[in-house]
């Protein structure tokens, strides 16, 4: 067996920490550095407390639906200190049992900002002093941050980050929500719930800009149903203070306008981060938008260093990051790993929920592909009709010749749960029939995904389709 390799990783988010879990699991001698908090974003600021969040505005939404049931609950209060309380407790359990796995393992953790300094150099500035370090391989996890745009300063108290609106001393009056993306819509919705007024300002002609259209116009009618007003093609220029008011000025198709509110969160996208990270040092560049660039095997240009999560490149999510994370310590161990994925699952929390894997329908039109697809609807389905959540559908899509599925689109109950099998499927290669003869459990809403299957060949029991 050959020595370990030392192996500095910098930023323990869930690229960097799952990448420094498996390195020590491989028998590799690991450093992992983080500058801020362990989990890194996805469960200091992201992720985590976001679902925790959204959790509660569901239940509050829930109890108050829950009448058509027979149940009602006077006097529905909500304290909004005890909240921020009890999801800062979630987030303290699992960042804890992270620093716990990564000592367990055999991780040796130091709390500091890591700089490149030259090949196998790494120097770690922290509140104790500087260590230098010299290592056989360097892992970058350094993660993304959010955007800004002029104007908007973030000072998390008038205009709010997504990091600022997952500590609210308050539940807005009205919330102006700047872009109508993941973030703007799984917060704007949680707000919503929780009793907020709530304006989403989106630049494009739609929001969720890339997913799913026939999904978009599930989320976009159900915006309309909660009272959300959705303003497409419209761009934020800017605000004054007027008393405790913020005044927004706004500019649509029809011209210059001004909303006031009392909360202002602005969610554009994120950007990879890289800043001090001295990536000159060792001639490495982030390509235009700040990203480095990969191989399938993490590694960047430069011989010796990786590079895995939001600052290796899109898609910006958590599983995406873990995954190239597992992937570059495999490689790292001299084993023959390559991120050679055919699909990453997306998962959105808006109410109803919406997942995608795989291709959608313009982007198989786009590639030439003769496609078969198949579409069931949670109004047929006795699950969701039980849970009084029957919105939304479930769509197939698979080649026309061979059968195999290039795609599932999910909009309605639990569907970010349902997703999984559908990325199973599609990663090993299964057909829609594989999915329809599959016997699924009842009732249950993954039902929903088995009859979409069966409708891609005409076959669903329980709609009708026309020859
Ligand atoms: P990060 O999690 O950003 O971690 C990078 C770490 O590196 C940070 O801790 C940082 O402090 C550290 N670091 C940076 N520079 C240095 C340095 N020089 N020295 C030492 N340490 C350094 N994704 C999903 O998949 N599902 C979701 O539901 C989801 N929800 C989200 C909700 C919100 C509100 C936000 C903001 C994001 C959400 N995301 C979600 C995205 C997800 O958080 C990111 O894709 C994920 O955190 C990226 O992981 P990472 O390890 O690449 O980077
Ligand atoms: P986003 O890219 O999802 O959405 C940004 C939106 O802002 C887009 O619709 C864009 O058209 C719009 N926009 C850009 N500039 C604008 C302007 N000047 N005025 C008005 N609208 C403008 O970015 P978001 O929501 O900030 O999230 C960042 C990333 O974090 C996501 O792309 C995703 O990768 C990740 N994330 C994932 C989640 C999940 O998996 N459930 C949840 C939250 C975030």
């Amino acid at each position: 067996m050959s020595p370990p390799r030392k192996v500095a990783v910098i930023g323990a988010g869930p690229a960097g920490y799952v990448c420094a879990i498996r390195l020590a699991q491989l028998g590799q001698d690991v450093t992992v550095i983080e500058k801020e908090f362990l989990g890194g974003t996805c469960l200091n600021v992201g992720c985590i407390p976001s679902k925790a969040l959204i959790a509660a505005g569901s239940l509050r939404h829930r109890i108050g639906e829950a009448g058509a049931m027979g149940i009602t609950v006077k006097g529905l209060d909500l304290d909004v200190k005890k909240l921020v309380a009890w999801k800062e407790g979630i987030v303290g359990k699992l960042t804890g049992g992270v620093g716990g796995l990564l000592k367990n393992h055999g991780v040796t953790t130091l709390m500091g900002s890591a700089k490149l300094t030259g090949p196998g150099q790494v120097q770690v500035d922290s509140k104790d002093g500087s260590k230098n370090l010299k290592v056989d391989d360097i892992v970058i996890a350094t993660g993304s941050v959010p955007i800004e745009i002029p104007g908007f300063a973030f000072d998390e108290k008038e205009v709010w980050s997504s990091t600022g609106a997952l500590v609210p001393d308050r539940i807005p009056e009205h919330l102006v929500v700047i872009g109508g993306g993941y973030i703007g819509l799984e917060l704007g919705m949680m707000f919503r719930k929780l009793g907020s007024q709530v304006t989403v300002l989106e630049a494009t002609p739609g929001a969720l800009p890339g997913q799913e259209r026939d999904c978009v116009k599930v989320i976009e009618r159900s915006l309309k149903k909660q009272k959300i007003k959705l303003l497409t093609e419209t761009f934020a220029k800017g605000y004054t203070r007027k008393g405790s008011k913020s005044l927004v000025e706004i500019e649509t198709k029809k011209g210059k306008e001004t909303i006031e509110c009392d909360q202002i969160l602005s969610t554009v996208g994120r950007r990879p981060y890289s800043e001090g990270l001295g990536l000159e040092s060792v001639g490495l560049a982030t390509d235009k938008r700040g990203f480095l660039e990969v191989d399938e095997q993490m590694r960047t240009t430069v011989p010796g260093i990786y590079a895995v999560g939001d600052i290796a490149g899109q898609p910006m999510l958590a599983h995406k990051g873990s995954k190239e994370g597992l992937v570059a310590a495999g490689v790292i161990a001299g084993q023959p790993e390559a991120y050679d994925v055919r699909c990453v699952p997306a998962v959105i929390f808006t109410a109803p929920e919406m997942a995608s894997v795989g291709l959608t329908e313009e982007q198989c039109k786009e590639k030439g592909l003769a496609i078969k697809t198949g579409q069931f609807p949670f109004a047929a389905s006795g699950r969701a009709m039980s849970l009084m959540e029957t919105e939304g559908f479930v769509k197939v899509i698979a080649d026309a010749k061979s059968d195999e599925l290039l795609g599932v689109h999910m909009v309605g109950p639990e569907v970010t749960e349902l997703i999984a099998e559908a990325t199973l499927a599609i990663e090993m290669g299964a057909t829609a029939e594989d999915l329809a003869r599959t016997i699924h459990a009842h009732p249950t809403l993954p039902e929903a995904v088995m009859e979409a299957a069966e409708a891609v060949h005409g076959m669903a029991v329980h709609i009708f389709q026309k020859k």
